[in-house]
């Protein structure tokens, strides 16, 4: 399939009648799949009212379909066409966060999406992108999108375009390039269909800033699975892996260094995960700086590129140091804990 290529400068102002935009928001309209940036990572988006459409969303990414996607919207409005109800909660965060990095899941209103969206549930995953770009793309198409991150299934989601052309190049009718993505990672879904708001997945809103705004929410306790236990043999976790296998190794530098030094004195060929502050203390076959240390948001940033980037070296393992979990580091350790497939041993 040839991709239409599309780009958008950063100093213009992005709205639903810039060129681009509506010949993009045309294949969107005729059930065809788009990529377009988000502030979190690149989204695959096409019309969540076609199954026809969101067919080939599954397809392109080789995702199981049993796993549902988000709809995006671009305007609270539209919201009331595809839920059952608003929790008081909901719209607490939806007033607080939308447009903006958190998925909120809702009741959905019967026969209005295509079920494959859902996968068959009686909920849907709802969220308002905080992006120009995005939010012209949806208001050109005047549909819900349904958009996954625009990566192979088990790959690092993309928050570049190139990531987005490594992955799907030749799969999908198109991409717009907005440049890089600012947040990093994937948006927090949580889940408003019960008496206490429940994180899903952490992201871009951390869990200190939904509390503020809502009061009490949990945490999905299959999160915290593997967290500083050894890995559970035959427990397969493939998502955002870089190709060599990756261990997180929490400790001091100077012991993750010891370990490097076992597997280059074994033959192998090692690669470190380390941050800026961190970076020229190590010796090893790939050093790569995830941002700052002392500022986690930067470490979010540049988290997918970092885990891509591996894959163009020829490393036979990853050591990667670990990260506080307040704030957005709750997203990188549990992306970076899949990453790992929930490998993680500390220092003795
Ligand atoms: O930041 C993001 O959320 C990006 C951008 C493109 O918006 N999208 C994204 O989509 O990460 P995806 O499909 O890669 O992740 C969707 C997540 C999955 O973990 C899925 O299981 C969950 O949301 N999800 C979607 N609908 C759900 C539902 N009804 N109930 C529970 N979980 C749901
Ligand atoms: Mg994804």
């Amino acid at each position: 399939m040839k991709m239409n290529y599309w780009t958008v400068e950063n100093n213009v102002d992005i709205n639903e009648s810039c060129p681009q935009i509506v010949e993009a928001s045309q294949f969107i309209k005729n059930n065809e799949v788009v990529a377009f940036p988000t502030e979190t990572v690149y989204g695959l988006g096409a019309n969540a009212k076609s199954d026809e459409a969101v067919d080939k969303i599954f397809a392109a990414k080789g995702r199981p379909s049993d796993n549902p996607l988000i709809v995006h919207i671009s305007n609270k409005d539209q919201l009331n066409e595809l839920v059952s109800g608003i929790p008081d909660a909901a719209q607490t965060l939806m007033n607080k966060f939308w447009p903006g990095p958190l998925t909120i899941i809702f009741n959905k209103r019967e026969g209005v999406l295509s079920e494959k969206v859902t996968a068959g549930l009686d909920s849907v995953g709802i969220r308002m992108p905080d992006h120009p770009v995005a939010l012209a793309l949806i208001e050109a198409a005047d549909l819900p999108v349904a958009a996954p991150s625009a990566n192979v299934s088990g790959r690092p989601s993309p928050t570049a375009a190139n990531h987005v052309t490594q992955d799907l190049d030749g799969k999908i009718s198109g991409i717009i390039d907005g440049g890089e993505t600012g947040v990093g990672v994937e948006s927090t879904v949580v889940d408003c269909t019960s008496e206490i708001p429940v994180i899903l997945r952490p992201g871009g809103v951390t869990r200190e800033q939904l509390e503020e705004a809502a009061g009490p929410v949990e945490v999905d306790p299959s999160l915290a699975k593997g967290e500083g236990a050894p890995k559970s043999p035959g427990m397969k976790y493939t998502h955002y892996a870089p190709d060599a296998p990756m261990i997180l190794a929490e400790g001091t530098k100077e012991w993750v260094q010891s370990l490097i030094d076992e597997k280059r004195n074994a033959g192998l060929k090692a690669g470190v995960l380390t941050t800026e502050e961190n970076k020229n203390f190590y010796q090893a076959d790939k050093i790569l700086a995830c941002g700052f240390r002392s500022d986690l948001n930067s470490v979010a940033h540049s988290l997918y590129d970092v885990l891509r980037s591996f894959n163009e070296s020829d490393v036979d393992i990853i050591f990667s140091e670990t990260f506080p979990t307040d704030g957005v580091g709750m997203a990188v350790m549990n992306r970076l804990q899949k990453a790992a497939g929930h490998n993680l041993i500390k220092e003795s």
